[in-house]
């Protein structure tokens, strides 16, 4: 787990199309994707708030790499769990778009609120064939990404920094600061006593 945890470069491509129009990905790959989004539809998109070891089952049997404290909610759109990491005390809330084409890492105590948007890919527009490209979002310890912010590609979140609701993130956001608006602009700092402690949850 440590080394996909700390390298925020892991799997960074760009995935070039065989011509306009053409899959993206390998049609072996097409049929996993389509498997976990039967599965999630069928087993765990309706589950119930304390079903969440259940849910995490789920998502590390496709590849997720979960702590067992992390708390994923049923309503939450995963592209691909293999490219999911989570440390502990983390939660992704009930809505969040997780569009994980790179990996999308949260750190311990990290929160991700309802019906935000981490969002890891692009397309090259100066590029007649559009290619896709992604970039992984990292989110530090303690930072808080609040109700349908948008995160974009290759964003790392600085630890303790807050995206406020309906904020958007284009670029990184530097540690325990406080970002409103689209696109974010900090506005204040965050007192570091505000992280959580392992103490206290443990
Ligand atoms: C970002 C946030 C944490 C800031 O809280 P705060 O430090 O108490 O800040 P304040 O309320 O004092 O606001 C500071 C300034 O930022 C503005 N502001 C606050 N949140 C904003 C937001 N999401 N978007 C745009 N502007 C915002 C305020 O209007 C205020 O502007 P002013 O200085 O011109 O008066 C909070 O506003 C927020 O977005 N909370 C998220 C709510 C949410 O997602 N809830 C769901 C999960 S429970």
């Amino acid at each position: 787990m440590q080394s996909r945890y700390e390298d925020p470069t892991f799997d960074q491509r760009s995935t070039p199309l065989p011509r306009f129009g053409g899959a993206t990905f390998a049609l072996r790959f097409r049929i996993m994707q389509l498997v976990w989004r039967i599965t999630w539809t069928l087993l765990a998109s309706w589950t119930p708030p304390p079903f969440r070891r259940w849910r995490n089952f789920l998502l590390c049997c496709f590849g997720a790499q979960l702590d067992p404290t992390a708390i994923i909610s049923a309503s939450v759109k995963i592209w691909w769990p293999g490219h999911l990491v989570m440390g502990k005390h983390t939660s992704l809330g009930p809505g969040a778009i997780c569009y994980n084409v790179a990996t999308v890492t949260l750190k311990d105590f990290s929160i991700v609120s309802q019906r935000a948007h981490l969002c890891t890919g692009s397309h090259d527009i100066q590029d007649s064939q559009f290619p896709l490209i992604s970039r992984p979002i990292v989110i530090e310890p303690n930072a808080w990404i609040a109700a349908e912010a948008f995160v974009g590609p290759g964003v790392v979140v600085g630890e303790g920094a807050v995206l406020g609701a309906r904020g958007v993130a284009a670029k990184s956001l530097q540690p325990w600061t406080i970002y409103v608006g689209n696109p974010a602009k900090a506005v204040g700092k965050r007192n570091q006593s505000a992280a959580a402690s392992y103490a206290l949850v443990s």
